[in-house]
């Protein structure tokens, strides 16, 4: 049994590889910085792999999945992602530009290009982490936001595709709201809300994930959230979300 997991260098992707291997997954470790995913090898007591990829660049993630795929991967866990904050008129655009490779393009061409494999066994379970960011408008985040609501679309999209051919193949989006990662810093932000802890995050998801749920919403403030975003209009939203992301600034 083998996990590949992207962004395990820190937060939600650490942790899930960590909820993994508990259960009895060897990994494949991936992300930027090799020191952070060598001292995650040395506390994990099942075989882990190292591929050190910068995600930004499409040849990446495909020499990511180059060196994987011979490795019979049961698990795919797409999570390296960050968020590029502020005005979308004042953000660099060479920086969102990269975000965007890194939260679409890296998910959408990983997800491809193991789906395939998966279908081929009809077996794999492939796990997208977009955020609550993706069931709103998000001004002053705004990219970010979008980027989330992408990938959480493609993988419902996929999900109902995967159910009406009968594949025994799942795919699902972790959808958590704040969480204590180093998510805020990347981003130059705090919360004005309590974030959950990143390994609460993890046991919840991956226990939802084995139990089949399509979308997973850790922690009770994010589910009725999500509940009245779907029963608001858009443009009240929009507004409550401005209020959230305007009280971050100057932090
Ligand atoms: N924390 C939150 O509040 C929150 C809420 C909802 C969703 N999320 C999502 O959860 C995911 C994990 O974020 P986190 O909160 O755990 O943040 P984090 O602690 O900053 O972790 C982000 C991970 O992504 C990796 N990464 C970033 N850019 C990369 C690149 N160009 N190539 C390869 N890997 C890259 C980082 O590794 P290296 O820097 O070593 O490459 C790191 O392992 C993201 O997709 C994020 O959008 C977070």
């Amino acid at each position: 049994m083998k996990a590949l997991i992207t962004g395990a260098s820190s937060g939600i992707g650490r942790d899930i590889a960590r909820e993994l291997s508990k259960r009895g997954y060897d990994l494949i470790i991936s992300a930027r910085r090799e020191d952070r995913l060598l001292a995650l090898r040395e506390e994990i007591k099942t075989d882990v792999r190292i591929i050190t990829a910068d995600l930004s660049g499409r040849e990446e993630c495909m020499r990511l999945y180059e060196e994987a795929r011979g490795e019979d991967i049961d698990i795919l866990v797409n999570n390296a992602g960050y968020g590029v904050f502020g005005a979308f008129d004042e953000t660099e655009l060479a920086q969102e530009i990269s975000m965007l490779d890194v939260n679409i393009f890296s998910v959408h061409i990983l997800t491809k290009l193991f789906l395939k494999d998966f279908i081929k066994k009809n077996s794999g379970y492939i796990l997208n982490v977009a955020s609550s960011a993706g069931f709103m408008p998000g001004p002053l985040f705004a990219s970010y936001y979008a980027s989330k609501a992408y990938v959480l679309r493609l993988t419902q999209g996929i999900r109902e595709e995967l159910k009406k051919a009968g594949r025994s193949v799942y795919i699902g989006a972790l959808c958590p709201g704040p969480v204590n990662t180093e998510f805020n810093d990347t981003a130059g932000v705090q919360f004005g809300m309590h974030g959950l802890s990143p390994e609460y995050v993890a046991e919840y998801t991956v226990k939802k994930m084995f139990s089949g749920k399509t979308v997973i919403v850790p922690g009770a403030v994010m589910k009725v959230t999500r509940f009245f975003a779907k029963l608001l209009p858009d443009s009240v939203v929009a507004k409550m979300a401005y209020g959230i992301q305007k009280g971050k600034q100057g932090k």
